[in-house]
């Protein structure tokens, strides 16, 4: 299956993502990365591997113009997933709309706990003893849409947002690359796909 990663900063998922694509393996292959923000790190880390990249700011532009402009290039790379990373951008119900059951998102929460952001203050404020990340498929509503995967992360003692957040991230680069190779094999039942679509009204 080919795949286009959208970004919005350091890429670290993305990586996880194009390293696991290496594997002879792999079902999926990334045809394209692309940003909002043109200086976004994991944008040089994809073209320094040889991955077509498209940075393109929504400095001044509708949130519609925008997501066309993202659509476009990813339909013209012939990509058949979209697959968000990191990508800090609330997208179009246009958008959303014409990748139903072929968008993914990584989530650092054990979903649907804590959507948005700050998720690990959260998580250590309500005094959990697990925190996680999950992948779910896009929908309109922000962190909203089926999960396709967990990883559960225990809190430890003296944990802060920020140690939590980084082996949270540990998880999410071995849980991305495994879900999105099951989702694309799967043949992911394609009646289970249709009945959560339509149950959300994609
Ligand atoms: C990750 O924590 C991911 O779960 C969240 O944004 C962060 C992106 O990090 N959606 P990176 O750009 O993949 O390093």
């Amino acid at each position: 299956a080919r795949i286009a990663i959208l970004i919005s900063g350091r890429g670290s998922n993305m990586a996880a993502l194009l390293y696991a694509a290496k594997d002879p393996n792999c079902p999926y292959e990334v045809v394209l990365v692309g940003s909002n923000v043109p200086d976004a790190e994991g944008l040089k880390l994809a073209a320094a591997e040889g991955i077509a990249t498209l940075a393109h700011s929504h400095k001044g532009l509708s949130r519609e113009a925008h997501d066309d402009i993202m659509h476009q290039a990813i339909s013209e790379s012939g990509a058949e997933y979209v697959v968000l990373a990191g990508y800090m951008r609330i997208l179009s119900d246009g958008f959303v709309g014409k990748w139903p059951g072929r968008m993914l998102n990584i989530h650092p929460s054990l979903l649907p706990k804590y959507k948005g952001l700050d998720t690990y203050q959260r998580a250590l404020d309500a005094g959990d003893d697990r925190a996680g990340c999950s992948v779910h498929l896009v929908t309109p509503e922000l962190d909203d849409g089926p999960v396709l995967g967990q990883t559960e992360v225990a809190i430890v003692a003296g944990d802060n947002a920020d140690s939590l957040a980084e082996r949270i991230l540990i998880a999410e680069h071995q849980l991305y690359p495994s879900i999105l190779s099951s989702y694309v094999t799967l043949e992911a039942d394609p009646e289970w796909i249709l009945g959560q679509v339509r149950e959300r009204a994609l």
